[in-house]
């Protein structure tokens, strides 16, 4: 969503639609905790208000949200992003250091089982008016990444970030709102694929899509809240991605809030891949009545 709040609800709808996304988070939760995958990532937007539109209730939502993820079972690490939501449309050096200050690094790389994983800060390629040394520091950080992942052996390359550069094919017609303008798609993507990467995985959508370039997948995720129904229909329930990584490949599937638990159970018998969970844009918060058609 673009910053503001075109939503004019009363208090008491607003109150019922946090309400349910705060349940759906909760059954989210419990079926992560059984699931138990070897991480979570949540790609951005942790929650819906805008840090220098309404700091205070950005507060509330934030303590709320951070009250749910203390029940994620202390041996599940999870990984957080940063999204528009987080740091403004046009981030600044201020929204940057609030957001760090919160909630660690807004780009940094990690390893698992031999799979490197970048997380990108995508606002920086998105609007850097106001942040261009910062944006520079990123950009030269991703050139050393890239080197390491061009030498080092890694089983897996893997990009996590907020905004999708492209939903279905590089080509496609820039969105303003949700993918990257052509420039800029396509000096990233080629950079990310002669570095080897060959998954991307983001958010900021509230819808999922699936993209390649080459023999990269480019694939986008739904989201907790709100589904994105603006002028269509959503083509996605609220949930998360359930991602398996063996050696060879990274298979991975969308799973609806509250249809996870038989898919779980058959999970506990892997012993040739492992797991993590994808979700994003929390969106908590987001206060939206058509979230309320869907039954958990
Ligand atoms: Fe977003």
């Amino acid at each position: 969503m673009a910053e503001g709040d075109p939503f004019d609800y009363t208090m008491e709808q607003k109150r019922e639609n946090a309400n349910l996304e705060l349940s759906l988070l909760h059954t989210a939760i419990d079926e992560w905790n059984h699931l138990k995958p070897s991480f979570i990532v949540i790609t951005g937007d942790l929650v819906n208000a805008f840090p220098s539109i309404s700091p205070e209730l950005r507060r509330k939502q934030l303590d709320d949200l951070k009250h749910e993820l203390s029940r994620i079972d202390t041996n599940i690490p999870f990984v957080l992003l940063s999204g528009n939501h987080d740091l403004g449309d046009i981030p600044t050096n201020e929204s940057v250091k609030q957001y760090v200050d919160e909630f660690g690094d807004d780009y940094f790389s990690f390893w698992y089982n031999g799979v490197m994983f970048i997380v990108l800060n995508t606002q920086l390629y998105r609007n850097n008016t106001l942040v261009m040394d910062y944006y520079e520091q990123q950009d030269r950080w991703l050139d050393q990444q890239l080197s390491i992942a061009i030498n080092e052996n890694y089983k897996h390359i893997v990009v996590l970030q907020h905004i999708p550069w492209f939903f279905n094919n590089i080509d496609e017609e820039f969105n303003p709102i949700f993918t990257f303008p052509m420039e800029v798609r396509k000096r990233i993507v080629k950079r990310l694929y002669e570095a080897n990467v060959r998954f991307i995985f983001a958010g900021h959508y509230h819808r999922n899509e699936y993209g390649v370039y080459g023999n990269l997948s480019m694939i986008t995720s739904s989201a907790i809240g709100w589904q994105n129904d603006m002028g269509m229909v959503p083509n996605s329930k609220s949930g998360y991605r359930l991602v398996s990584v063996t050696n060879e490949t990274i298979h991975h599937e969308y799973i609806e809030i509250g249809r996870s638990p038989s898919h779980a159970n058959g999970l506990q018998m892997r012993t040739s891949f492992w797991i993590f969970i994808i979700t994003s844009s929390l969106s908590l918060l987001v206060y939206l009545p058509n979230l309320l058609r869907f039954k958990i």
